[in-house]
């Protein structure tokens, strides 16, 4: 793609702002960069890619010609008419989401009639409303606002921005929704142009459906386990059904990052906030949290008392090809074994300098084999290519007990009890040794 586009602005240059500079850069467009983190902006600018995210480096590479990096934002409405926030929305203690960095962005822009705002960062419904009255007291009414939500999963973002399911536009009807519906054109992606309430209400909907689906089967995993049912054969009849489809259906130890649990959370506070209590919502979260948990009872069934056991975390990430730690489900475990009196060994291929800081007091082996050693049990927590790729035989040797629990579902137990190991999953009964 070389064709010119129009330029555009990026406020914030996380997952979210990075992905969708290389990706209008690489469409066409001029991309001018802000954040605030000058140290963030000075690697950037080096040609430094601060995260880990397949094909990200390469693709900003390509385009470098194209990708002006800066922290004032002033570089940015220069050049640009349009301006995507991707600016980091946590929850706050209430649950609600954080908008003060988005806030801070409205603040910064001048009263203009040339500027739009196209939100990417994930905002409660009613955030346009709010946005558009706060520009009106600043008499600032003449800046456009276009709702344009991200569903870029992290470990395939590139190819999500590239080939999106849709594309999900929600506007007034002006120039500024015009403007994004022609940037986006190249894609080819089904449109859905809309009003600004509904577009965010897309996003918060479909987070809360897909951790919904997971919670759901991990129930069904929890139910197969008393029933003596496969839960992998129970989804994989379940998602033939073209109304309920394959996708988001694999049992494990609970859903992290950085989307569903704010998003879920997010978006059963809005209801609560507006008067409706989403029942279904607390029961997501509920069987999340105590999905995570049900490791240390697994562990225990086993190994009794965890006391001076050694326990080996394979996966620190929330899930693989990412150095993502926000809400994985390995800072419960670590945590809950931690209080329990386990010796934890940990490896991940990735995310060890993010989990360095999140996990303290346990051993960060050099590999996996490494950290198998001297384990009672190894727990499968994030489904990494090349764990499941490991030589049981050699991992038995090393080993000092014998259990491994998949907590992903993702391991050969044939391949596991080959090797005289123990192996137990999620929602599939115990496996027994073959030894
Ligand atoms: C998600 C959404 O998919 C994306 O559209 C949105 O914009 C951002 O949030 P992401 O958080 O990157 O993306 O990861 P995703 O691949 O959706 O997985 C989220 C979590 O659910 C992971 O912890 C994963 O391990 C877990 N998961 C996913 C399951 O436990 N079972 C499944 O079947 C699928």
């Amino acid at each position: 793609m070389s064709e010119r586009r129009e330029p555009i602005g990026v406020i914030g240059t996380g997952y979210v702002g990075l992905v969708t500079a290389a990706g209008f850069a690489h469409l066409g467009s001029e991309v001018f960069c802000i954040d605030i983190d000058a140290d963030k902006v000075a690697r950037l600018q080096a040609g430094e890619v601060p995260i880990y995210e397949p094909g990200l480096a390469e693709m900003l590479a390509e385009r470098r010609d194209r990708l002006h990096f800066s922290t004032d934002i002033a570089d940015a409405l220069e050049h640009a008419k349009l301006l995507f926030v991707a600016v980091g929305t946590p929850p706050t203690y209430s649950g609600d989401a954080d908008l003060s960095a988005v806030r801070a962005v409205v603040d910064a822009i001048p009263a203009s009639t040339s500027h739009a705002l196209v939100m990417k960062s994930t905002v409660p419904a009613g955030t346009g409303a709010s946005i558009k009255r706060v520009l009106a007291e600043g008499g600032k009414q003449g800046i456009a606002y276009v709702s344009c939500p991200e569903f870029l999963k992290e470990g395939s973002a590139v190819k999500d921005f590239l080939k999106p399911d849709r594309v999900v536009i929600g506007d007034e009807g002006d120039w500024a929704g015009d403007a994004v519906v022609e940037l986006y054109e190249p894609l080819k992606a089904p449109l859905v142009r809309t009003d600004i309430a509904s577009a965010e209400m897309v996003k918060l909907a479909s987070n809360a459906f897909l951790a919904t689906k997971i919670s759901f089967i991990n129930e069904i995993a929890n139910v197969c386990e008393e029933t003596g049912a496969d839960v992998i054969e129970v989804a994989r009849g379940m998602g033939l059904d073209d109304r309920i489809g394959h996708k988001f259906l694999q049992a494990g130890i609970g859903f992290g990052g950085s989307c569903f649990p704010k998003d879920v959370n997010a978006l059963k506070q809005l209801a609560g906030n507006s008067g409706y209590h989403f029942q279904l919502l607390n029961a997501v979260i509920e069987v999340n949290e105590l999905q995570k948990r049900r490791v240390i009872g697994k562990l225990q069934k086993h190994l009794g008392s965890l006391v001076g056991r050694t326990v080996c975390l394979l996966g620190l990430a929330f899930k693989p090809n990412t150095d993502d730690m926000r809400e994985a489900s390995s800072l419960v475990l670590s945590a809950r074994l931690q209080a329990d009196g386990a010796t934890i060994r940990v490896y991940d291929p990735v995310a060890e300098h993010e989990a360095r800081t999140l996990i303290p007091a346990v051993h960060f082996a050099e590999d996996a084999l490494d950290a198998v050693t001297g384990a009672d049990a190894v727990v499968l927590v994030t489904e990494w290519a090349e764990f499941l790729e490991l030589d049981w035989a050699q991992v038995a040797e090393r080993m000092a007990g014998t259990l491994v629990l998949d907590g992903r579902n993702a391991l050969d137990a044939g391949a596991v009890g080959a090797a005289g190991l123990t192996y137990e999953g999620i929602g599939r009964g115990a496996i027994a040794s073959s030894a």
